[in-house]
């Protein structure tokens, strides 16, 4: 049985914006943010890999901040502005990070890739990783079984740049 079948409790009302489209729903107390997107929304580029906080892999922005969406529930979002990996780039052209992640090979099989790229959008919204080593340790929570870290570091060092600028340009990140 699905997370989303109804077995007992009541639906309740969810106001929120996704990729900058704004939806009404309905979810049951218990829907995960993860299941919400994947089940109910058919966002299935936020991918499920342990289902429990330790894998990076379901990584979306909320309100500009990196967040598990295992670990949300999805009542907990109302009024939230959702950004997931199908919201990152504008028309045909790539977000930064994805077109980074492109140029240094920084994936194999993909599955842990739009987590990834979600945590780093996050990071340099927070404004405080610069240096490699920063970097690493603050993507510490995304992990990649294939074993790319190197060239996922050095695709993120890349970007963080670009995209610091870009929010300079449009305001500055957000606090
Ligand atoms: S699926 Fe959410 S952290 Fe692993
Ligand atoms: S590219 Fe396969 S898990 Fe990261």
């Amino acid at each position: 049985m699905s997370a989303n079948s109804p077995q007992s409790g009541e639906a309740h009302p969810l106001r929120l914006t996704i990729n900058g489209q704004a939806r009404s729903l309905q979810v049951y107390p218990w829907t995960t943010l993860l299941d919400l997107l994947r089940e109910q929304l058919d966002l299935i580029g936020t991918k499920k890999g342990c289902d429990h906080g330790q894998c990076g892999a379901c990584t979306v922005l909320r309100d500009g901040k990196r967040v598990n969406a295992c670990l949300t529930l999805a009542v907990m979002c109302d009024g939230a502005d959702l950004v997931t990996i199908e919201g990152l780039a504008e028309g045909d052209e790539l977000h930064p990070l994805q077109r980074a992640f492109i140029t240094h090979d920084a994936f194999q099989c993909g599955y842990c890739t739009p987590g990834q790229i979600c945590s780093a959008v996050g990071l340099a919204e927070e404004g405080r990783a610069c240096t490699r080593e920063a970097i690493r340790e603050q993507m510490s929570g995304n992990l990649c079984r294939c074993g790319a870290y190197s060239n996922i570091i050095a695709a993120v060092e890349e970007a963080l740049p670009l995209m610091r600028a870009k929010a300079n340009l449009q305001g500055g990140p957000r606090a």
